[in-house]
């Protein structure tokens, strides 16, 4: 007897360390187990999964955790959830939700420009896709998220595929033996609770879109397939394209061809045994990539079992004294902010022709430049800018007051980092990856902002490095002495002279910047607010008069800096922001933008374009 108790406690013992594992709060410890993005995986689409799924909301998470707060995919059954995908069939058993008969919302999409009752909701909802993907023997799948805000767990045909953090970034699993003749129940758990830990931080200056907010698709690939690539011509080197190959898979030894048939470039190169080729080609004839020019070349990598086609753009990009030299020649970055947002629809951007309008709104401002802010925005936003003839400073959402000192989020910080580079880096038209905007000095910071900008110089070192620094003033001088300079390449900031300052526009061109680094300046933000359609003199807050007085006060403040090479004023259109209460004037608006969410173009739009126009014609002879 007394040893059959003691092995029933040590069985209930072998049992409960899994239970007790399983604390609520634990759920959310449990990482990200997303794998290695796969290069220019939209190149290997086989079922676009877009297009109306049913979802539920659940704001108690309901589907995820039973009344005790245990989750259910973590439980010994690994069910009892949503997830499971049950219907009410079997007269015994209750099931208090049903996908089939629950209302839809368009993938891709956010909820809260979908459905006015979910505008303020921050929380979880369930999103169910039932498709057929017949199998070919020698084929392997993978499921893949454009992105997801913020918190997603995705389930198929009952099973956890697992978890990704990050609003902004790609991800995939492999589902190559978890698919199923017939149909296939897709699940996903969207959750944009915002956390203190997380990246971002709880506290931002735009609207918390929540749900699958980019394209969803299963793409197929051979056994072995190329999984990653980069080419790219070498730093300061324009005769030379350097890059790798990877493949992955059983096969990994194999010869490679590289082919840009329209430059006659042909090149061999052998993977190791873990699949990886370097890659090195003199080359001398080929067009560099430009706004002025954004040449493409169809760029053809090919082995035994596989083959992929990209569109790539060569060129260089660096910095030389106070100089940015693209292709060797001094540029100045006409630029603009964008936020991932369509004002037309009032939610993120869903379709590429919202992308390509607000890329054509920069290129009618005279831009060849944009700052795409906060976060890493959609992937065909970045070709787009390939194709269209735009540099992109890309961020990842470090922003404002993180939490320097905890390893998670430095993780996670570093991951949104990795995964940004990873995603973009045969993209000519991005020439800046930035780690972060507005961070508060520490000594904890930077150390944490520090580590990110040695990640990004060793994850590519093709491309500059910047972030948007710190800025302080004492009376008319504004010092830019943030220590985090002396780790990037450029001299960033802010500065809000003229709206948060609280100064005479007129006193503007009185204004002294003392830059500590001796680096090109790229200002990233500057601007005010203003309420399309209200007209009254220069002095008046949100009137466009105003906006435009300032627009022209900030550019005489600014060509007073000898060093200055670009900036990036905010913002192209007003968007969306829970910290803007004025009932009047912004109504959950940021006003800043150049255009309104009518799509109506503010005086100091005009502003912005001439002074653009004026400095083309002198560093592009346009
Ligand atoms: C900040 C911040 C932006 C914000 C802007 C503003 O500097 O970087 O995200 O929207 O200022 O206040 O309008």
């Amino acid at each position: 007897m007394k040893y059959a108790l003691f092995f029933a406690f040590a069985f209930i013992a072998a049992i409960h360390p899994l239970r007790a594992q399983n604390n609520p709060d634990n759920a959310r410890a449990v990482s990200d187990n997303s794998a290695a993005i796969v290069q220019n995986i939209t190149a290997r689409m086989e079922l676009n999964l877009d297009g109306r799924w049913n979802y539920l909301v659940d704001p108690y998470e309901n589907g995820f955790y039973d009344y005790r707060h245990q989750p259910y995919d973590q439980s010994a059954s690994g069910t009892g959830g949503f997830f499971d995908d049950k219907k009410q069939t079997d007269k015994g058993q209750l099931i208090e939700y049903d996908f089939d008969r629950s209302p839809t919302l368009k993938v891709p999409g956010d909820w809260n420009s979908q459905d006015d009752k979910l505008l303020y909701y921050e929380g979880t909802v369930w999103y169910r896709r039932v498709f057929q993907l017949p199998k070919h023997p020698r084929r392997r799948y993978f499921l893949y998220f454009g992105a997801v805000n913020y918190e997603a767990h995705i389930y198929l045909n009952g099973k956890k595929l697992g978890m990704h953090k990050g609003g902004f970034t790609p991800f995939q699993f492999e589902i190559t033996d978890k698919l199923r003749e017939g149909d296939n129940s897709l699940i996903v758990k969207a959750d944009n609770t915002r956390h203190k830990d997380e990246i971002p931080t709880v506290n931002t200056d735009w609207w918390n879109y929540g749900g699958i907010t980019r394209d969803v698709y299963i793409a197929s690939t051979p056994e072995t397939f190329i999984s990653d690539y980069q080419l790219q011509l070498k730093k300061a080197d324009p005769n030379t394209l350097e890059g790798y190959v990877q493949l992955s898979g059983g096969a990994l030894a194999q010869t490679v061809n590289i082919d840009i048939n329209e430059a006659n470039i042909h090149t061999t190169a052998q993977t190791d045994a873990t699949g990886r080729a370097r890659i090195t080609i003199p080359v001398k004839k080929l067009t560099r990539w430009s706004p002025e020019n954004p040449k493409l070349y169809s760029t053809t990598i090919k082995c035994t079992t596989d083959e992929v086609r990209d569109d790539i753009g060569f060129r260089t990009i660096e910095v030389k004294g106070l100089d940015i030299l693209l292709n060797g020649k001094p540029t100045f970055l006409r630029g603009i902010s964008i936020h991932d947002e369509n004002p037309l629809i009032q939610g993120r951007n869903r379709s590429e022709g919202d992308l390509r309008m607000l890329l054509t709104w920069a290129k009618e401002l005279g831009c060849n430049y944009v700052r795409l802010a906060h976060y890493p925005h959609n992937e065909t936003m970045i070709r787009l800018a390939d194709e269209m003839g735009l540099m992109v400073w890309a961020e990842v959402p470090v922003y404002w007051t993180i939490s320097w000192t905890n390893p998670d989020t430095y993780a996670n910080a570093e991951k949104q980092l990795s995964d940004l580079i990873n995603r973009d880096r045969n993209r000519a038209a991005v020439i800046i990856w930035s780690i972060g905007n507005e961070t508060p000095l520490s000594e904890p910071r930077l150390d944490f902002m520090s580590r990110l900008a040695a990640k990004a110089h060793q994850l590519d070192n093709t491309r500059l490095v910047s972030a948007a620094l710190e800025v302080h003033r004492k009376g008319n001088e504004a010092i830019v002495d943030d220590p985090l300079g002396a780790h990037l390449d450029l001299v960033s900031f802010n500065e809000y002279a003229g709206w948060y300052w609280g100064d005479k526009l007129t006193d503007l061109p009185n204004y002294h910047f003392s830059v500590k680094y001796d680096r090109p300046v790229v200002i990233t933000e500057f601007g005010g607010d203003a309420l399309a359609g209200f007209h009254a003199d220069p002095d008046t807050r949100w009137s466009e008069e105003y906006q435009e007085a300032l627009y022209n006060n900030q550019i005489k403040m600014l060509s007073g800096i000898s060093a200055l090479r670009g900036m990036t004023p905010w913002i192209l259109c007003d968007f969306r922001s829970p910290r803007r209460q004025h009932p009047v004037y912004q109504n959950f608006w940021n006003r800043k933008g150049l255009i309104s969410e009518q799509g109506v173009k503010k005086k100091a739009f005009f502003t912005l374009k001439s002074f653009y126009d004026a400095i083309a014609k002198k560093y592009d002879g346009l």
